[in-house]
């Protein structure tokens, strides 16, 4: 079974989502850079391992950089998922981990990198928006990517009302992203990826149950 680590740096939701699907893994330990992340303590009640690195506690990024890939690398996994893990990473610690690192973001890459999607989608007036997952690369929020999920735009939608209905698109599409790597079915050839799967799998099952 692959080893998995996952950094997190808030209330870690989608986190929890991949906790509870339970996919054929070993979670080796769940890291955040905050003591006050409110995932850890639901990491400790599933019975994982938890760390807390505090970014804070160093002088460059690059030297908080090398000490979480120390930190994490003593748990020897096998894939690093950011789970709302809310920093910019250097190169050297992306291309440490490249092509086993994964990332969650709320929008239909490539538009909207960054912060805010929400709102920014909302002023743009998309009538599509949703979530991105991707491998890694030291380009913020971009990287390969391994599989989205779209929602509507309502016209009343507020930035607030969007994020939760994307949210809960992430918390399909993560799980799933996890279970398909777990189950070797995805494959990173030239920059682009490949998802072995049936049809029903990418169609139907990340749909909402409601
Ligand atoms: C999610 O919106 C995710 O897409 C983004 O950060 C947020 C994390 O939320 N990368 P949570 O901590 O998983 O609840």
């Amino acid at each position: 079974m692959k080893r998995i680590v996952m950094l997190i740096s808030g209330r870690g939701s989608n986190m929890q989502a991949i906790l509870d699907a339970k996919p054929p893994v070993e979670f080796a330990a769940v890291i955040a850079n905050k003591a006050d992340a409110g995932g850890l303590a639901i990491a400790s009640a599933h019975g994982i391992p938890t760390a807390v690195l505090s970014h804070k506690d160093f002088d460059s990024r690059e030297r908080f950089d090398t000490a979480l890939a120390q930190l994490i690398d003593t748990f020897q996994p096998d894939l690093v998922v950011l789970a709302g893990f809310m920093r910019i990473l250097s190169e050297g610690f992306v291309r440490h981990y490249e092509g086993r690192m994964i990332n969650i973001h709320p929008s239909l890459l490539p538009a909207f990198t960054g912060l805010h999607t929400h709102a920014r989608a909302l002023e743009e007036g998309c009538k599509l928006h949703g979530c991105t997952v991707h491998f890694v690369t030291a380009e913020l929020d971009h990287g390969p990517i391994i599989a989205q999920a779209a929602v509507p735009v309502m016209d009343d939608d507020t930035p607030e009302t969007l994020s939760a209905r994307v949210l809960q698109q992430e918390h399909l599409l993560y799980p799933a992203v996890v279970r398909w790597i777990a189950e070797d079915r995805v494959t990173l050839e030239n920059g682009r990826v490949r998802v072995r799967q049936d049809q029903i799998d990418a169609t139907v099952a990340l749909r909402s149950p409601d």
